[in-house]
């Protein structure tokens, strides 16, 4: 049996996609395999969305030019953003290189191009416009949480951002088909399911006819009926609406956060990456979210130094973080990235600059953070218990809570998957710790 290893770098939906290479190549045969120096293929899964994760993967990629020199019937891919973007120049760059694919369909060229008479191949030309073959049975990791596919590719356009070009443009897997893999890993036992997309609540809005995401939780919380705790992420500002924020506040299922990417706090900044939404419309659909669901967990991300943002405007984004006190906050320095129309703004903001912000958003944040924490202490909060948090060293257990805040707790033997009621008795900036005090 051919041995596999995919490595996979950047966010959840590319570990999505790796677990669909994984079951892509189970069918031809492939077993997988943790050791590098026993695989037969190893296929880097790669993030492009900015110059670090590229630089990542292609590092990655030297080292694996040794073991290749030493086992040099293992073949080496790349598919993904990375080899969506790059294609065939990959393979030109890098002569050790066998196969390079793109995105969404692209992806379910792999077993093809392995029997490619021994050569070198990539299927990644034109962007991807088709979704992966849903017949594929994903691999998963966890017997726990599962990602599912909702929607692939974003028609947004930020001028910052390659992922309309890397994934395509915004399509939607029919509910029928989510409901059954939703049922599917029900009677598996799944006990947290997140819906994925890359702007997951303007997820339906071009099917024939229209299902909006709210109207897909109503039909995905009724298939769970209480079995498992469902999420979604990554949502836009502009598509929140007042039937989602009912939708989460009434639906037994679906958890109280959502992570809701704001970018910059400044108008000026935001009209310039093409974001559709000034800060007041921003901050009011976070009220909106507030009202209907008291209490909901907020995160988002920031990125700091985009062309142009003056002292005034970068004070406007740490402003913004302190009137929402977001719980989590994922903090980048602008990248600029090919193709894009912010690569080519001249306003350019000097490295140190840069840096400097970034790290006032992230002192911030832990501020923030904690101030948010503390709330809970003394309170008692219920626990999906997740062994890959745990720090077994200290025989620590943990897990999220519904608002996604990670608790560490001790006091007793939980089952992985299992919910708990836990004690909260001590938080720092990146979680809470307390005692269990009922396991069900
Ligand atoms: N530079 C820096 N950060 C970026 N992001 C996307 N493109 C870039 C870029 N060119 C960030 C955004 C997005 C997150 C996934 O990555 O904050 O929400
Ligand atoms: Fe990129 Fe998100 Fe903007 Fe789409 S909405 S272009 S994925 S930052």
């Amino acid at each position: 049996m051919p041995k596999l290893k995919v490595i996979t770098f950047g966010c959840q939906a590319n570990e999505l996609d790796s677990a669909r290479i994984v079951g892509l190549l189970a069918r031809e045969g492939y077993n997988l395999t943790e050791d590098e120096g026993d695989a037969d293929l190893i296929i880097l899964n790669g993030c492009s969305i900015r110059d670090k994760a590229e630089q990542k993967l292609y590092s990655r990629l030297g080292t694996l030019q040794a073991v290749k020199a030493r086992r040099p019937g293992l073949r080496l891919g790349v598919a993904g953003c990375l080899g969506q973007r790059e294609g065939e120049a990959l393979l030109r760059r890098f002569p050790y290189l066998d196969l390079v694919v793109g995105n969404g369909e692209h992806l379910a060229a792999i077993p093809r191009l392995l029997q490619v008479g021994g050569g070198r191949a990539s299927a990644s030309g034109a962007e991807p416009t088709g979704l992966f073959p849903s017949d594929v049975t994903i691999h998963r990791d966890s017997r726990v949480r599962a990602w599912v596919g909702i929607m692939e590719g974003c028609d947004n356009f930020c001028t910052f951002c390659v992922v309309p070009f890397a994934r395509g443009r915004e399509r939607s897997r029919p509910p029928d088909e989510i409901l059954r893999e939703v049922a599917d890993l029900r009677r598996r036992g799944y006990r947290e399911i997140t819906l994925l997309g890359q702007t997951v609540n303007s997820y339906g809005l071009k099917l024939d006819p229209p299902v909006s995401l709210a109207e897909l939780l109503r039909r995905i919380d009724r298939e769970i009926d209480g079995a498992a705790w469902v999420r979604f992420t990554t949502s836009h500002p502009k598509d929140v609406t007042a039937e989602l924020a009912e939708a989460m506040a009434t639906l037994p299922s679906v958890c109280a956060h959502m992570h809701l990417p704001v970018q910059a706090g400044s108008s000026r900044t935001l009209a310039r990456m093409r974001r559709t939404y000034t800060r007041e419309e921003y901050l009011e659909k976070v009220r909106l979210l507030r009202a209907a669901v008291p209490g909901i967990g907020l995160t988002t991300d920031i990125i700091v130094g985009f062309p142009g943002e003056s002292d005034d405007d970068f004070a406007d984004t740490l402003g913004l973080m302190r009137t929402v006190g977001f719980d989590g906050c994922f903090a980048f320095k602008f990248s600029p990235r090919a193709g894009t129309p912010a690569a080519e703004d001249p306003d350019r903001i000097p490295e140190p600059v840069k840096a400097d912000r970034l790290s006032q958003v992230l002192s911030l944040q832990n501020e923030l953070s904690l101030l948010r924490n503390r709330v809970y202490i003394g309170r008692s909060v219920e626990v999906l218990v997740d062994r890959d948090l745990s720090k077994r060293e200290s025989g620590l257990a943990a897990g999220r809570t519904r608002r996604n805040t990670i608790v560490h707790f001790g006091g007793g033997e939980v089952a992985e998957g299992s919910v708990v009621t836990v004690q909260i008795t001590e938080a720092t900036p990146h979680h809470l710790k307390g005692v269990l005090i009922a396991s069900s």
